[in-house]
């Protein structure tokens, strides 16, 4: 059956207010995430700690929801505000073993936690089409690295990267992923990929808000590394308040080593179940559609789109403008909200998008041209 993408709109009151085309930097949030923290706080306000235990056990309903959400299993996911804090605790298990190959575009967190703890990154050049394509990491092609650390889709052109094809050829390097411009638009198969590691806040493409992240870690890994930090939930038994001696858990909750951040679970939790009401398949589709509608749209009235088509194609497209500051604030006046960016303006097109925000973004974006 056909999804009633106009019913879906209804459930983010955002979208009565504007042409919200701006999910590359944070999307509004659908009701059920309100819904569900609002409740949580309820129970806060009312009862202190009484649902401490009820709230724990939500907890584990969350991580296996979101677990199998990416592929993953529940053991390898751990809750994180936002991408920067899940990238570091992989850093922390990986930086000893040597360089890191990563694209020469990529996005800061994604690189500089290696640069901080005295790690060589490689850079790759990125082609006049903006991408840097699968086979430019493998062995025999690419410099030699521990680690390939790569944006599942790029923050700067939307470059969608393939992870299935890298997991393919990483050979014995790990491959580390940060998640943030994809999870949630795109179908991940961390497990059935080969990806290590990976990382993704739940503000972007998820619709869970800020401090509501995922970072997922192999079973493997976390078999044979320990975390650099922990605490009194980090442990086997924390409830026996032993404070000299203690086994580790073996799993990823690990490192949420104290009292949970219940609220951004929960948001995360009612997010991953909103999408999957409608389903990644048809959300990814609809999310390639939009896309492509708006690119086709762009290449009518003449304006340079940077962003690769497909099969690098993504939600986000980058338009070339030569005032970015100015073009982005005049969208704004009329109510279309995108991101600046040094070359142009990025719009993206997430699910709960129409065609008619893509008409006026265009109209908007043919009108200033000529002006
Ligand atoms: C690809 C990518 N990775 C990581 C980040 C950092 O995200 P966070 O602020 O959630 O740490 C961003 C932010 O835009 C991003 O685009």
């Amino acid at each position: 059956m056909a999804t009633p993408w106009d019913e879906v709109r209804r459930d983010f009151p955002a979208l009565s207010r504007h042409v919200y085309l701006n999910a590359a930097a944070a999307s509004p949030t659908p009701r059920p995430v309100r819904e569900a923290v609002e409740r949580f706080y309820r129970e806060l306000e009312e009862g202190g700690d009484l649902c401490w235990d009820a709230w724990r056990e939500e907890l584990e309903r969350v991580r296996v929801r979101v677990a199998s959400f990416v592929g993953a299993q529940p053991e390898e996911i751990a809750f994180v505000p936002n991408t920067t804090a899940g990238i570091n605790l992989i850093v922390d298990l990986l930086a000893g073993d040597g360089p890191v190959l990563a694209d020469e575009r990529e996005f800061p967190t994604v690189t500089l936690p290696w640069i901080h703890r005295g790690v060589e990154v490689r850079f790759l050049r990125v082609g006049a089409d903006g991408v840097v394509p699968a086979s430019a990491y493998a062995e025999e092609a690419a410099p030699p690295a521990a680690t390939v650390a790569v944006s599942h889709v790029q923050y700067g052109n939307g470059c969608r990267q393939d992870l299935k094809a890298l997991g393919a050829l990483k050979g014995r390097r790990h491959l580390v992923v940060s998640g943030s411009q994809s999870v949630g638009a795109f179908a991940v198969d961390v497990g059935g990929w080969g990806v290590d590691a990976l990382a993704s806040a739940g503000h972007k493409w998820l619709c869970a808000g800020y401090g509501a992240g995922l970072v997922f870690i192999r079973r493997g890994l976390l078999r044979e590394r320990p975390p650099r930090t922990m605490g009194w939930l980090s442990v086997e038994d924390p409830f026996a308040f032993d404070n000299r001696a203690y086994r580790l858990l073996d799993t990823n909750r690990r490192v949420e080593s104290g009292c949970p951040a219940f609220a951004g679970a929960f948001a995360l939790g009612a997010a991953v179940a909103y999408l999957e009401s409608i389903g990644k398949d048809a959300i990814e589709a609809r999310v390639l559609a939009l896309n492509r509608m708006l690119t086709d749209g762009l290449a009518r009235d003449g304006l340079r789109v940077l962003s690769p088509g497909d099969p690098h194609r993504s939600g986000q497209t980058l338009v070339a403008v030569s005032d970015p500051g100015r073009v982005t604030a005049s969208l704004a006046a009329r109510g279309i909200l995108v991101t600046e960016k040094p070359q142009g303006v990025r719009v993206s097109t997430h699910f709960y998008n129409s065609e008619e925000d893509i008409e006026r973004c265009r109209a908007a974006l043919r009108d200033l041209a000529r002006s």
